[in-house]
């Protein structure tokens, strides 16, 4: 951790949560931020559906809502950063209170529900972005939209030109309804406008498809198959989760999406399962609950070509990012993998034995 982050985490855990996400945004948008060495591991360059990656670490969608602060984000020493959700009119969101830390667990809780400043003026600061680094927007539907499948194409219309890749986000458990379009039917009739639309684009950009960890097997057997047909270029899993199993903290029971370390057994058992669902034929980024190198190396056994994280950033500052690539980089090398894809999938089964016994006892 840099010396500012040991001073300044103790005192931003003292105020509310969104309250200092928000400090903590302009004080990386003032240039406190850190700025890893760019290349230093070779072994963890790689690519994800096309893309040249320094590092397979993302940060995942919701940190950096409105893209204000993309540079600095790259420049932490992500291998690629996802903002958004961007929604195609501005929209406030939930009431607040809408994010709660559950320190004893190491997680979080929100209901945030998509406030953003809408995707004209979300496309108009990625137009203005240093031009460095891989830089993707999340695609989200607006609460009161009479037509929320359109809205993804809408979004991806106004600022596909200024990203490199489009997540269709349809996971997100803070807007009523949302998760009903990961049904395949209506999957299938979202994705062919969303891909209809990035035809569209000059230039088209790898579209993801992010999905939640609650969905019954045979629900995500057919999202697979959706998601096989549709031609988009990998599946993002997972978002938050509305389970709630052997927490300690005071706000557990919170209404929301619950994310951070509870999230990590269920997200990478069901990640296994997509991994083998899908044969191989897509690649799949792997977030929910990577705290560690560890962690992030057991994401990419069990079958992700790349990760994300978002929640552990709340508890180990920016810093987290240059350690878990150098704890990954000596992991690697320990085990004689001479690239991040050589391990790709390479602990599958034992991940696959896990989802099954969560399948089983789910009922
Ligand atoms: C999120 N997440 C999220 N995901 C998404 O697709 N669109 C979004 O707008 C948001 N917003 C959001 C806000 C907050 C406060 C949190 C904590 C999370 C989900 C996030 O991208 C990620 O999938 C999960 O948080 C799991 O990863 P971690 O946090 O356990 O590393």
């Amino acid at each position: 951790m840099t010396l500012g982050e040991r001073l300044a985490l103790p005192l931003l855990r003292r105020l509310d949560p969104e309250t200092a996400h928000g400090l903590a945004l302009r004080a990386l948008g003032a240039g406190l931020g850190q700025r890893a060495p760019a290349g230093r591991y070779p072994r963890l360059a790689t690519s994800l559906a096309g893309m040249a990656l320094a590092n397979p670490l993302g940060l995942a969608a919701g940190f950096d809502k409105n893209a204000t602060v993309v540079g600095p984000l790259v420049d932490a020493g992500f291998g690629f950063v996802e903002v958004g959700a961007a929604t195609p009119l501005p929209q406030p969101g939930s009431p607040r209170p809408r994010l709660f830390r559950l320190a004893e667990d190491r997680a979080a809780i929100n209901r945030f529900g998509f406030n953003n400043d809408g995707a004209e003026a979300i496309a108009a600061r990625l137009a203005r972005r240093p031009k460095r680094g891989i830089v993707g927007l999340n695609l989200g539907a607006n609460k009161t939209s009479t037509d929320r499948a359109a809205d993804f194409a809408r979004v991806l219309a106004s600022a596909g030109p200024h990203v490199d890749f489009a997540t269709v986000n349809v996971s997100s458990p803070n807007t009523e309804r949302l998760r009903d379009l990961q049904g395949a039917a209506a999957l299938a009739a979202l994705l062919d406008g969303v891909m209809a639309a990035n035809a569209r684009l000059a230039r088209p950009v790898p579209v993801f498809l992010k999905i939640a960890p609650d969905l019954a097997d045979p629900d995500l057997a057919d999202l697979a198959a959706v998601a096989l047909a549709s031609g988009i270029s990998g599946i993002i899993a997972t978002n938050t989760t509305l389970a709630r199993d052997g927490l300690a903290s005071r706000d557990a029971g919170e209404t929301g999406g619950l994310s951070g370390r509870p999230l990590f057994h269920r997200s990478t058992a069901v990640l296994a399962r997509l991994s083998e669902l899908t044969e191989g034929r897509l690649p799949l980024v792997g977030v929910g609950g990577i705290d560690s190198a560890e962690a992030a190396y057991a994401k990419l056994r069990a079958g992700a070509s790349a990760l994300q994280l978002y929640t552990a950033l709340v508890y180990g500052g920016l810093a987290l990012v240059p350690e878990i690539l150098a704890g990954l980089d000596a992991l690697l090398a320990r085990d004689g993998f001479a690239t991040v894809s050589d391990a790709v999938g390479s602990g599958r089964d034992d991940w696959l034995a896990a989802y099954a016994a969560l399948a089983s006892s789910a009922g």
